[in-house]
């Protein structure tokens, strides 16, 4: 689905149109995203966000991933989230602009990201963080999620991290059918 809400965030599939807020949003918390994002550790443009905002276009045409600009109650793009196909599987990711961090935000869009992953059929979900980021992993842990294992990073990783990933998982729950 192209829009998911609770009542206090609203996940908006991204548009062509929020090239300037997304720029914005970034680039005013390079440092805290970019210390654990790699994507956001060397600067974020109109080039970037240009590139970015293409390539969810394609995801979200081949299903290979449903991407997501995270807004608050008042319509302000906080972050951004998406909802990745993983072998079988799907996985969850996410940042936030630092001013809205600490009210649960991240974890309300990860919450419908869950929703929509057993709309969809998901047999598990996935959320991956280098063990240092402790604040992403208390999400997975908030929501009832399982320290799966331990890897190695696959791909360049950004300055705070370490390298070593936690792979959390929830199966598709009884209750959501098939
Ligand atoms: C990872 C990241 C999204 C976590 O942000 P966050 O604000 O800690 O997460 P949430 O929005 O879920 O908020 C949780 C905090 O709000 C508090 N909170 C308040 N109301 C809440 C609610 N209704 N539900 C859940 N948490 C709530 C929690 O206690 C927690 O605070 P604490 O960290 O002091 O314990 C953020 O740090 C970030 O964007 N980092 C940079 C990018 C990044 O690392 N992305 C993930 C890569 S794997």
């Amino acid at each position: 689905m192209e829009t998911l809400s609770d009542g206090v965030i609203t996940l908006d599939r991204w548009r062509p149109g929020d090239l300037d807020d997304l720029v914005a949003t970034v680039s005013g918390s390079l440092e805290h995203i970019g210390a654990w994002l790699i994507w956001a550790s060397s600067g974020y443009g109109p080039e970037e966000g240009t590139e970015f905002l293409t390539g969810t276009a394609e995801r979200w045409a081949s299903g290979e991933g449903f991407e997501y600009g995270i807004f608050d109650t008042d319509g302000t793009l906080a972050g951004g989230c998406g909802l990745m196909r993983r072998d079988e599987g799907r996985e969850i990711g996410y940042w936030l602009a630092e001013p809205f961090t600490g009210r649960g935000l991240a974890t309300r869009a990860t919450a419908l990201l869950l929703t929509e992953a057993w709309r969809l059929g998901a047999p598990h979900v996935d959320i991956l963080h280098d063990e240092l980021n402790t604040k992403s992993g208390a999400i997975p842990a908030r929501l009832g999620f399982t320290l799966h294992r331990k890897e190695a990073a696959s791909d360049a990783i950004a300055p705070a991290c370490s390298g070593n990933d936690f792979v959390w998982r929830l199966l598709r729950p009884e209750a959501a059918g098939d």
